[in-house]
């Protein structure tokens, strides 16, 4: 990266988002201002201690030490940045609507200034830009500016997001801070849509909303496969070779999870009732969601008959590989169903025990597969973990009390599975146990 001097700029909220964006600029070359309330937090990122595990962040701060700085105080950035990114939680109501609690708290926080703007990273609803320079005016702050800068990085790839991202999409009023944020990001070699607020709030929405209605469609698709024969990843693949289609986010699992998508869908469909208008596609989307997680009981029962007092083990407990977040995780309504329906359940996961631990209770923890496989009547795929691709079948099928292997992600080599002598059904897949190859 080049090393002339670039905008130095102040990050609130040290979670995923903030601390990825901060140091990502920070690789562009800009003095980083990272703010957050948590002295905590605050204190262990002086001493180079991340509070999440995402692959490649921790050494990317520890090199660029010298240009992140933290503090509990917003004046400390606002001196140094002209810019200050937002990114902070914007946690799901009981209503459906996002939490803007943690947002308005930085948008009173804010001084009355012509020099400084707030560039919003957070997800927030279509038209919160606009109330939020209402608060400013009223407030005797009209002279401060808004950005919105959606993020559309992905948990476990997010440094990488960051630095080769598809686009960045920035909407403000044709201003000097719409200007400065967008010299930031003209660095990275990525299209840029240079738009209005409103649109770049719902550009974000409607991306979310689509990349989980395209998952909520293949595992559709991948139902309507297990009833009629065809093999879901066959289709996939001949669906994504067509360039309007494409391939991305076609994988039929066990349904998506994760801070995100339910938060953003559910979000998306209230914003629009709240205007009056019913989005019924997106009422869909979430219900084959959540029946998506329910079908892994049925494929147990169809072999095991009753549960109560099967000893099933999981294989992953994320909502998705690279990551120890749990939030929405598919494995919190699979091992409550398990437990509710007589199972002892036992789980392995590389990285998310610690989180998973304070969500899940009355399972097993196991510290590898091989411990989840011993005795067990069934094993469950649950989370895609690379390491799960080296598991040696063979090993596995003999400490299994039982034959039943459930790939809930279709990961694994069905024909290796059943050479072993294991049941093997994955998502969509025709069954063929019985037959080898
Ligand atoms: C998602 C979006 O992909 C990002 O672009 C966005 O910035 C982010 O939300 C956000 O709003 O902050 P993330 O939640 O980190 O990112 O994870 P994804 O890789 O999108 O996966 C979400 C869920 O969908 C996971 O449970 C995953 O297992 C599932 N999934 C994904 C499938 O079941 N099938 C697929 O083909 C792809």
């Amino acid at each position: 990266m080049g090393t002339e001097q670039r905008e130095t700029i102040g990050v609130v909220g040290t979670g995923y988002v903030g601390l990825v964006t901060a140091v990502g600029f920070a690789e562009l070359g800009s003095e980083v201002w990272c703010i957050d309330i948590d002295e905590q937090k605050i204190e262990n990122l002086k001493q180079g201690r991340i509070p999440i595990w995402e692959p490649g962040l921790e050494e990317l701060v520890a090199k660029h030490a010298d240009r992140m700085h933290y503090s509990t105080s917003l004046d400390d950035a606002l001196e140094h940045a002209r810019l200050l990114f937002v990114a902070v939680g914007t946690p799901p109501t009981y209503s459906g609507d996002a939490d803007l609690s943690a947002v308005h708290a930085v948008v009173e926080a804010m001084p009355a200034s012509d020099k400084h703007a707030i560039v919003m990273k957070s997800t927030v609803p279509c038209g919160t830009g606009d109330n939020i320079k209402r608060v400013f005016r009223e407030q005797g702050k009209g002279e401060l500016k808004y950005v919105s800068c959606p993020e559309f990085l992905k948990e476990g790839s997010a440094i990488k997001d960051f630095l080769e991202p598809d686009r960045n999409v920035i909407g403000d009023e044709g201003d000097w801070a719409g200007d400065a944020v967008v010299a930031l990001y003209e660095a990275l070699d990525a299209p840029i849509l240079r738009t209005d607020i409103r649109s770049a709030e719902m550009v974000k929405l409607a991306s979310n909303a689509f990349l989980a209605t395209k998952i909520s469609f293949i595992n559709e698709i991948a139902n309507v496969c297990e009833e009629t024969g065809a093999d879901v990843v066959e289709v996939a693949k001949g669906m994504g070779l067509d360039g309007r289609i494409g391939s991305q986010f076609l994988q039929a699992g066990i349904g998506f999870g994760g801070s995100c998508f339910p938060k953003d869908v559910t979000a998306l469909k209230q914003l629009a009732g709240n205007s009056g208008y019913h989005f019924q596609l997106l009422n869909s989307v979430i219900e084959v969601n959540e029946l998506q997680k329910r079908r892994v009981i049925a494929k147990l029962e169809k072999h095991l008959g009753s549960l109560v007092g099967k000893e099933i083990g999981l294989l992953g407990l994320a909502f998705k590989p690279n990551t120890d977040d749990m939030r929405d995780a598919s494995s919190l309504v699979l091992s409550a169903r398990l437990q509710a329906a007589g199972a002892r359940v036992r789980a392995y996961d590389p990285v998310a025990e610690e989180e998973a631990r304070k969500l899940i209770s009355g399972v097993d923890f196991k510290s590898s597969s091989q411990e989840v496989a011993d005795g067990a009547d069934a094993v469950v795929l649950v989370t895609e973990w690379s390491e799960f691709g080296d598991i040696d079948l063979a090993d596995l099928a003999k400490r299994m009390r039982g034959s039943l292997l459930v790939d809930g992600r279709n990961f694994l080599d069905p024909v290796a599975a059943r050479r072993v002598g294991l049941i093997y059904e994955a998502i969509g897949r025709p069954s063929g146990n019985g037959q080898i190859g």
